[in-house]
């Protein structure tokens, strides 16, 4: 593991050489360097130096220009306009930082071994409930995170704070012990496994009935309650059916996740019942330390900027007047675990905008009383609504939550078509494979869309939009990617070499520049937690190997090394691509 300084910290390393050898009284200023389409890279940092100076900027700019020691790396550097720098590097000096990224495991990314710990909430459906859209986000933004955090060295635990608690449990038990058989498989006793398919729809016809009858029936309603004062009294009988809502969930669950092709582990799935035993003394702490106080009988947290609509204060409840403990003191007494038990310097939470008001509430209270400070702090990854092809959020035509299962199914039917349509004898996908591309190509999609806007912003969900080969897609992106397994598989017995003695063409060159940006993307990405940058990097960086490919042939390469040089170029822009798009949770089907 070696990690490969990218060549904008090199130039802006020689920069500042040369500003302190011909500035010294600049003291360490910084030159502001970026990409550029003038040149190379741009620094405009003399201007603002040469305010402070007093001089004039082109003179110092030169100035700095002569002191910059001769280096192998900086081809031309140019002073331009009022005092800008543009500079241009070497093609050997391209194809070298390439070859070092290339010789390593991880693309020359660094790997930070003294990195802190994230504790990230994400993918938390509730029990008995079906999967919506939103938890779709959840997840899939949130194994991003993961996925990014770990590759840059963060030890990352996760967490699915999935909602399995709460009085409605008291409806589902009392109706389950009422009517027995209601959760029985039709598969029992023979060999099939139970699908999660077959589990939702036993747990959704229970919970309407329930449902149903707890509106309909007083009788019930008050066994129903009574059911809720059992569970929480730790009944067993109570407990044990319970866990037999838990455990059908997570059939189902898992069934969601797995077609997400997402890896869900057990032992990291603690859900607001983990927390029981600790909420009595949350409340207790806050409450002894004044950080909560007793209104009307609740106890409760108040906030200055806070305030409902009349300009009245608006508390977080701790803890109901009835003695009942509710969300907010199973999130307080989750931070107090994940800080205290799990050794967290960071909290993420992948939970949707509309909880940002619960979460304000939640860390400023945790920061009150000491559980969160300087050292550990939290964060709300706050993601948008999905909306329709209209504009408004997602729903069937009936206005019903769209089941997420056949949102996926149907992503893969289309995904599956596209690539059925694409192929042709010389790509000869059987069946099988047509198949398997297209679930990785469908969800692919679903992912991408997700991921490559702004997790804030509000998306609309088309798949006529995210299935298509053109524009900003995944699918586009997998397509680069098998376009260059399909050259490398046409390049009889040339190997990828780099050969940093040839000049390079302009589209080499801006693909090259773009393949040194990885590193310096991760990074960006892990400390904003924006995966939807690295979703645009990607998608340059395939379209950068668009224009490369139609400029520059590659097995009709002018000369052996010549031909040896692009397929390095294009080898590493798979590998980059493919690791990108791994990171996201997004596979690269070889063949398409
Ligand atoms: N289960 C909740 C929902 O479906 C999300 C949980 C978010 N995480 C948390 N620690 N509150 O909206």
């Amino acid at each position: 593991m070696a990690s490969v300084p990218s060549l904008a910290s090199t130039v802006q390393q020689r920069l500042a050489e040369g500003l302190s050898a011909a500035l010294p009284e600049a003291g360490s200023a910084d030159p502001l360097l970026r990409r550029s389409d003038r040149a190379d890279f741009q620094a405009n940092g003399i201007l603002a130096l040469a305010k402070q100076l007093k001089g004039n900027p082109r003179e110092l700019a030169t100035k700095v220009v002569g002191a910059i020691p001769a280096n192998d790396v900086l081809k031309e550097i140019e002073v331009s306009g009022p005092g800008f720098l543009n500079i241009t590097v070497t093609d050997a000096a391209i194809v070298r930082t390439l070859a070092a990224r290339a010789a390593d495991d991880r693309l020359g990314v660094p790997f930070d071994e003294a990195a802190g710990t994230t504790v990230i909430d994400y993918a938390q459906p509730n029990v008995a409930k079906e999967m919506h859209v939103g938890h779709l986000r959840s997840a899939v933004i949130g194994a991003a995170m993961v996925e990014i955090l770990e590759f840059t060295g963060e030890k990352v635990v996760r967490r699915h704070h999935i909602g399995d608690w709460g009085t409605q449990f008291g409806m589902l038990i009392q109706y389950l012990i009422e009517h027995p058989h209601e959760l029985d498989h039709k598969a029992e006793g023979a060999d099939t496994e139970v699908s999660g398919e077959e589990a939702m729809s036993n747990l959704n016809r229970l919970y309407k009935a329930s449902r149903a009858l707890f509106d309909s029936d007083e009788e019930f309603k008050t066994r129903a309650r009574a059911r809720v004062v059992d569970l929480q009294a730790g009944d067993e009988q109570t407990l044990a059916l319970w866990q037999r809502f838990v455990d059908e969930s997570k059939i189902y669950f898992y069934s969601v996740f797995e077609k997400l092709d997402m890896d869900i582990q057990d032992p990291d799935i603690v859900g607001e019942s983990g927390y029981n035993d600790m909420l009595a003394e949350t409340c207790r702490l806050l409450e002894e330390s004044g950080v909560a106080v007793r209104s009307e009988g609740a106890l409760c947290v108040f906030f200055d900027d806070i305030k409902g609509p009349e300009g009245n204060p608006v508390p977080l409840i701790v803890q109901k007047s009835d003695g009942g403990f509710g969300y907010a003191a199973t999130d307080l007494s989750a931070i107090r675990d994940r800080v205290q038990n799990l050794k967290a310097s960071t909290l993420l939470y992948v939970v949707d905008a509309r909880q940002s008001l619960h979460f304000k509430m939640v860390f400023e209270t945790a920061r009150r009383a000491g559980w969160l400070n300087d050292e550990v702090t939290a964060f709300q990854l706050a993601f948008g609504t999905v909306l329709g092809k209209d504009g408004k959020p997602f729903k069937t035509r009936e206005g019903e939550t769209v089941r997420l299962v056949d949102l996926l199914d149907e992503a893969i039917d289309r995904a599956t078509e596209v690539v059925r349509e694409k192929n042709n004898e010389k790509i000869a996908l059987t069946e099988e494979e047509i198949v398997e591309n297209g679930a990785q190509i469908g969800i692919g999609a679903v992912k991408y869309a997700d991921l490559s806007t702004s997790a804030v912003r509000d998306y609309k969900f088309d798949l006529d939009q995210m299935v298509s080969l053109n524009g900003d897609t995944s699918v586009y992106i997998q397509y680069a990617y098998a376009r260059i397994q399909s050259i490398k598989r046409n390049a009889g017995d040339a190997v990828p070499t780099a050969h940093p003695e040839l000049e390079l063409a302009p589209a080499e060159r801006a693909l090259g520049l773009h393949l040194d940006q990885f590193g310096a993307a991760i990074a960006e990405v892990a400390e904003e937690y924006a995966p939807h940058k690295l979703a645009a990097y990607l998608y340059q960086l395939a379209s950068h190997l668009t224009a490369f490919y139609d400029q520059c042939p590659v097995v009709k390469a002018d000369t052996q090394e010549q031909k040896e040089n692009r397929l390095f170029l294009i080898d590493l822009t798979a590998r980059t691509l493919q690791r990108g798009l791994a990171l996201l949770g997004i596979q690269a089907p070889e063949r398409l």
